[in-house]
């Protein structure tokens, strides 16, 4: 397993382009399965996770080619069950069922199961698929969805954490070619999912609401293809972001959308962050001494919780006592404790943790566990002083497209060491 080796104390300087997003591109991937014609997806970033979504629509009989980040799908004749390992290796694939169930009216996929941020339960998925007419069966570590016919249906899809971005996604796609109108009430408004139903209405779809909490999609025959460009990605944007502060560098972000990134542009400047605009592109540095800040995670508009782990970096580089809760996921502080090899001072206390920050952080081996919380470890190592070692980095890969390499660009000291 490869591990990053990084010297820290250099801050950054320079410009990053951001790629396209990961958790837009996924869904989108889906929705080709929607159609037997062919559809051309640009800016695809080369990810661990996308390169897997691109087996599992092979293995369901789409053809896929991916080249320089355009990504082109034939799903001309497919089949409804998808490759066991696959899916559960990547819990992003649950949103294949869906555009399965929309296109053949049956499916049948691996329970995603659980990951280490959470039980990740699909119970409004299921719901969702079901109140368009979908029978379903959990047998055997997979679920199996059919539907003689779908009609349209109002439903409320909110759980106990607010809505759900992949549900809605998975129901908006079971929709569009139901019978009559569906009414989807505590709909995610996540930019991923307003991407996503861009690309389904360029393929023919009616939909309307995107964005908000209640989506509108009118069933139509039959969806045709389409081109679509997606979205940058604004975790991305903000890992990078936190980074700049975090060595006291000055970044430069081309190709990001402010407009997806309120919550955390606000969080920054009350953190003591300068951020200027340079036409489009978003330059990031401290402005004087960095301040403590509170933040709750909440679904969007609010604060991401793909973004709590790298904030909780920044915060133990900053004097002063921060509280961080997460109110999305149950168990999303496993860097907590890898941070406090380095030196970080932080304890949780059930859904928050009080970070008391403003000791310096030393390098040393630690292990990531989940994609972000392993991107909050390379921010930490590289303000840290000495060297760390961040072990089983494909946790990384998943989700950032070549994260060393635009790293180095900006001067950082890291280097990717192949693993055995
Ligand atoms: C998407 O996951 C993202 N992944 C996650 O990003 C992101 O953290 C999450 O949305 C929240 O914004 C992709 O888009 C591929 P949810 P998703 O359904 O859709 C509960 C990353 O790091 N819930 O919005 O799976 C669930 O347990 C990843 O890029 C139910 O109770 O998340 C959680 O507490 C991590 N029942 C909350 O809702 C359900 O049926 C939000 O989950 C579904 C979800």
């Amino acid at each position: 397993m490869d591990s990053f080796l990084i010297k820290g104390g250099t801050p950054l300087h320079g410009d990053v382009t951001i790629s396209g997003a990961k958790n837009a591109v996924l869904p989108i991937m889906a929705a080709t399965l929607l159609t037997a014609e062919t559809c051309v997806i640009r800016r695809v970033p080369n990810l661990s996770d996308v390169q897997f979504m691109c087996q599992i629509l092979t293995s369901l009989g789409a053809e896929v080619k991916f080249e320089e980040g355009t990504l082109t799908v034939r799903a001309a004749k497919i089949k409804g069950v998808g490759d066991y390992d696959l899916i559960r290796k990547m819990r992003g694939s649950i949103c294949i069922l869906g555009p399965l169930l929309g296109r053949l009216r049956k499916a049948t996929i691996s329970l995603p199961g659980g990951c280490i941020i959470g039980a990740r339960p699909i119970d409004l998925h299921l719901k969702g698929v079901a109140a368009l007419g979908a029978k379903i069966k959990i047998e055997g570590g997979y679920v199996h969805v059919d539907a003689k016919k779908l009609r349209g249906a109002d439903l409320f899809l909110g759980g106990r954490a607010g809505p759900t971005v992949l549900g809605t996604a998975n129901v908006i796609m079971a929709a569009v070619l139901a019978d009559g109108v569906t009414i989807i009430e505590s709909a995610a408004c996540e930019p991923e999912v307003i991407d996503l139903i861009h690309f389904l209405n360029a393929m023919g779809a009616k939909i309307s609401g995107g964005g908000s909490p209640t989506v509108t999609i009118t069933g139509v025959k039959s969806l045709h293809g389409a081109e679509h460009e997606v979205i940058p990605d604004r975790i991305e944007a903000a890992t990078f972001a936190i980074a700049a502060a975090a060595t006291n560098g000055e970044v430069t972000l081309h190709g990001a959308r402010a407009d997806h990134m309120h919550a955390i542009l606000d969080k920054l400047r009350e953190a003591g962050v300068k951020i200027e605009r340079n036409g489009p592109a978003l330059k990031f540095s401290r402005n004087g001494r960095l301040k403590p800040v509170d933040i709750t995670t909440l679904p969007y508009a609010g604060f991401p919780t793909d973004v709590q782990a790298q904030m909780m970096v920044l915060m133990a580089l900053t004097p002063g006592i921060s509280i961080i809760t997460e109110r999305i996921f149950e168990s999303r502080f496993m860097h907590v404790s890898e941070l406090a090899r380095l030196g970080a001072d932080i304890a949780i206390e059930g859904p928050s943790a009080i970070v008391k920050g403003g000791k310096p952080l030393s390098g040393a081996p630690v292990m990531a566990s989940d994609l972000r919380a392993s991107a909050a470890l390379v921010i930490a190592g590289l303000a840290a002083k000495g060297s760390t070692e961040v072990n089983r980095v494909y946790h990384i890969d998943r989700g950032y497209e070549n994260i060393d390499g635009k790293l180095r660009k900006l001067g950082a000291r890291i280097q990717r060491q192949e693993g055995s």
